[in-house]
């Protein structure tokens, strides 16, 4: 292992690697093994001992977490007590009314369709992928907490809950004896709603970590569109990042942001994940990749100085304009 540095979950006692690898692209069956277990070993190699999962990444949905229990067997057999290891129930996964929000009955199927996906007893993060406005909280968090008791995971936590619904969460999990470990909301430099709407605050102060996702904005937030759309870039691959979401007012913002990024030392994504990373709660960034190397161009971000305030300034100012 090398340089990691690693931050505590909240008031928990786990550590998290500082960054963080998402399976949610690049790991479905539309993509070779070889390739999966060059991403997994890169990270591990670098530090990163926590791997992120949900029961509907793929593509087809459950492919990741079948390509990850293969990567585990092959390459990780003597290593699962030093890695943590999440998944996720919540959006759609099988037809019918029990195959997506937060009852307990799929809450608990899922998961118990995930361990068998990943072909191990327990995960160490289940998480209610999304807030169920149509289910009591108290449903969705006993289902979490079941989790806990039956022995198919060892924390839980929550992902894309505002923050009223956060601090339900939050109580409820306490009462149960479950404490909730963490928030899972997505955050970066163009997109900052859980800053704006008081999710970093509710859960730091219910005592919970939160890592952070797509801090690279799926790859805007690096030198990769800058001159252009590369082929095979998730822009032209992906169904969640559009080309036509690439309109040149975006890319001069990024190219300033860039020239930022030059003028500390660092590449954007180094920049991107530094900025991620800047404030106490956050405890990791959990980024993707296509490539080992990008694995490592986005550990390099760890060496950064912090931020001063003329910096922050200059990006804030960007980032208005
Ligand atoms: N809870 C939720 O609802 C939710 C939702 C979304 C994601 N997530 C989690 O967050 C994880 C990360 O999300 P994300 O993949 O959107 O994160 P991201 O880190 O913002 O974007 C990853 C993409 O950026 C590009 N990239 C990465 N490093 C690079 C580098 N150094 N230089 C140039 N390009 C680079 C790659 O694009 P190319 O593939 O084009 O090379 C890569 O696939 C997911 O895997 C998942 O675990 C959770």
């Amino acid at each position: 292992m090398t340089s990691m540095t690693y931050r505590r979950s909240g008031r928990s006692g786990l550590l998290l690697p500082a960054l963080s690898l998402g399976l949610w692209h690049n790991f479905g069956d539309d993509h070779k093994l070889t390739n999966k277990r060059l991403l997994c070993r890169k990270a591990w190699d670098l530090g990163i001992t926590h791997f992120d999962l949900a029961n509907n990444y793929g593509p087809p949905a459950g492919s990741a977490e079948e390509a990850f229990g293969k990567i585990l067997k092959l390459d990780f057999k003597s290593h699962r007590d030093q890695m943590i290891i999440s998944t996720k129930a919540g959006y759609h996964m099988w037809d019918g009314p029990y195959g997506e929000w937060g009852s307990r009955k799929y809450m608990l199927s899922s998961l118990d369709q995930s361990l068998k996906r990943m072909g191990i007893p327990y995960v160490d993060i289940f998480y209610s992928h999304r807030f169920d406005p149509n289910t009591p909280l108290e449903e969705t968090m006993g289902a979490l907490d079941a989790a806990v008791r039956s022995g198919r995971a060892l924390y839980v936590g929550i992902s894309n809950y505002p923050a009223a619904s956060l601090r339900e969460a939050a109580r409820i999990l306490k009462e149960m004896g479950t404490p909730c470990l963490i928030h899972q909301p997505r955050y970066n430099m163009l997109q900052r709603e859980p800053e704006i709407g008081g999710a970093f605050e509710a859960a730091d102060t219910a005592g919970m970590g939160t890592i952070v996702f797509s801090p690279l904005g799926q790859g805007l937030l690096t030198n990769k569109y800058l001159s252009g759309i590369p082929k095979g870039s998730r822009a032209t691959t992906g169904k969640f990042l559009k080309a036509e979401q690439i309109e040149p007012q975006l890319v001069a913002k990024i190219k300033r942001l860039n020239a930022i990024a030059e003028a500390r030392g660092q590449t954007l994504a180094q920049m991107a994940i530094a900025w991620a990373l800047r404030e106490k709660w956050i405890t990791s960034a959990l980024i993707g990749a296509s490539r080992p190397e990008q694995i490592e161009d986005c550990v390099g971000a760890l060496k950064a100085p912090a931020f001063n305030h003329t910096e922050l300034a200059q990006i804030e100012k960007e980032l208005a304009s």
